[in-house]
């Protein structure tokens, strides 16, 4: 969808104008009539979306890039000084986790204190990327101490984009959050993409900032709350998918985010928590809810591998396929998957794994460095994978493995046994292939 830009003539910068954020919100912005300008350092990353290859998958993006680039809508550049006729600049950085959990925000101190010593007119610099609370205060604070506070005034608004449908999450928010301490600031940000009749809130900056990681920790909580249902459900011979479709058609509760399995991954929703969890310690309080939801996604990640145990006494020398690299389905993105430490696990003691992901073809590919998943085989479809295997272990929730023919399966496994991590099956369709099935709390 192409929109109508509301504020005529703004033109918009973006800095890391190619990373999944930026490159979203860059294409999306242009998209609705804004001249945006997509800054970036990564000189190759620019070569080759100007080229047509996206440095990531995502529905709907690679269309909407070379229309508004062949509009003349989106620039791409390297150069910061093409900022300058910026009169808005979205900061969409990243602020990976430190080893104690805190957010790093060096990349966003640098993008805009580079930002502001490059330009000589006012802008609004708008953090998109995700930060600890009292970010935009501090960076404010920062700016002062350098003398560039003249030059540019700090706001705040989240994303809330997923991973997979950033496109569609984009043209239809469920709100739009605005952290600004000025008010006028504040309501031109939101009213630049605010469609008619979406919630909007325009707050301070403490509390925008706090609305997003409190957004994915409670989503997280979700989760790990059905999650934990899940462990009774195995004791007691329930079924956790009834409990979620029970309990999620009470409103207050809905369902989504109610889907039990191997427990939430990938670069947000894990940091994020941690970072929330860190900022309780700063201010000495506890976040006994929050590290609880970290420690039970912890143990249920494992859990799938306990099973394959349990099933076949032991795993050294076992030939285990796994199905399922990515975070989650529709994406290519292996950061912070849960897919990589389970498969570190099943190596740690012995096993012999072979992977494949309908959408990560090659370690290379993932980025993962040779010694992330020493000696694995990757292969390119579950039926190569499953050939002469004692077990398979279904990670990500592909709608290509949901389709699985499991007859034919059954024919190519040296041992009918499946471990799911992601619930994808009817228990009598195993059954009635004499396949050996384990899911989550069913
Ligand atoms: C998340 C938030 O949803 C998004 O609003 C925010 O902007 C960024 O972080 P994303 O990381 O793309 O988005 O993934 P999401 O779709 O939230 O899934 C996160 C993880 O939770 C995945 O590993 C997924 O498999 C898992 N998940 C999700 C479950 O285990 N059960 C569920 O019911 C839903």
């Amino acid at each position: 969808m192409k929109g109508e830009s509301k504020l005529n003539n703004v033109v918009i910068g973006v800095v890391g104008g190619l990373g999944h954020i930026g490159l979203i919100q860059s294409a999306c912005l242009a998209g609705l009539g804004y001249n945006t300008i997509a800054y970036d350092i990564d000189k190759e990353k620019i070569a080759g979306v100007l080229n047509g290859k996206l440095p990531f998958e995502e529905a709907g993006l690679q269309k909407l890039v070379r229309e508004t680039v062949n509009d003349g809508l989106l620039k791409i550049t390297a150069q910061i000084d093409d900022l300058e006729e910026a009169e808005i600049v979205f900061i969409c950085v990243g602020t990976p986790s430190l080893s104690n959990g805190e957010a790093d925000l060096s990349q966003v101190y640098q993008a805009v204190e580079q930002m502001a010593r490059n330009r000589n007119r006012h802008c609004l610099a708008v953090i998109k990327s995700t930060v600890p609370v009292g970010a935009s205060a501090k960076l404010t604070a920062h700016l002062k101490k350098l003398n560039l506070s003249n030059k540019v005034t700090m706001v705040s608004n989240p994303e809330f984009l997923r991973e997979g449908s950033g496109v569609e999450d984009f043209w239809n928010p469920a709100r739009i959050v605005v952290g600004s301490e000025i008010k006028e600031a504040g309501e031109k940000v939101a009213g630049l993409y605010a469609p008619d009749g979406v919630p909007v809130i325009i707050t301070s900056w403490e509390s925008s900032e706090l609305i997003k990681l409190a957004s994915n920790a409670f989503l997280s909580t979700k989760i790990s709350f059905i999650n934990e249902i899940s462990i009774l459900c195995e004791q007691v011979g329930a079924d956790v998918r009834t409990i979620s479709k029970g309990i999620g058609l009470d409103p207050r509760i809905n369902p989504h985010f109610l889907a039990a399995g191997v427990g939430f991954s990938g670069p947000c929703l894990e940091k994020d928590l941690q970072s929330l969890i860190d900022q309780f310690k700063k201010t000495n309080q506890k976040a006994r809810i929050l590290e609880s939801v970290l420690e039970v996604n912890e143990t249920l990640r494992h859990s799938v591998v306990e099973k394959l145990l349990a099933e076949l006494g032991r795993l050294k020398d076992k030939n285990i396929a796994v199905l399922g690299m990515a975070f989650k389905e529709e994406t290519d993105d292996v950061r912070q998957s849960h897919s990589l430490p389970i498969v570190q696990n099943l190596i740690s003691q012995g096993a012999m794994v072979t992977v494949t992901d309908p959408w990560v073809k090659s370690p290379e590919q993932a980025g993962l460095s040779e010694d992330v998943l020493p000696g694995v085989t990757w292969v390119d479809s579950p039926y190569a994978a499953a050939k002469d295997k004692d077990a398979i272990l279904i990670l990500t929730a592909w709608q290509e493995y949901r389709d699985l023919d499991l007859a034919r399966i059954k024919q190519l496994m040296a041992n009918p046994l499946i471990v799911d991590g992601r619930n994808l099956f009817n228990k009598d369709d195993l059954k009635a292939q004499e396949i050996k099935y384990q899911g989550v709390g069913i």
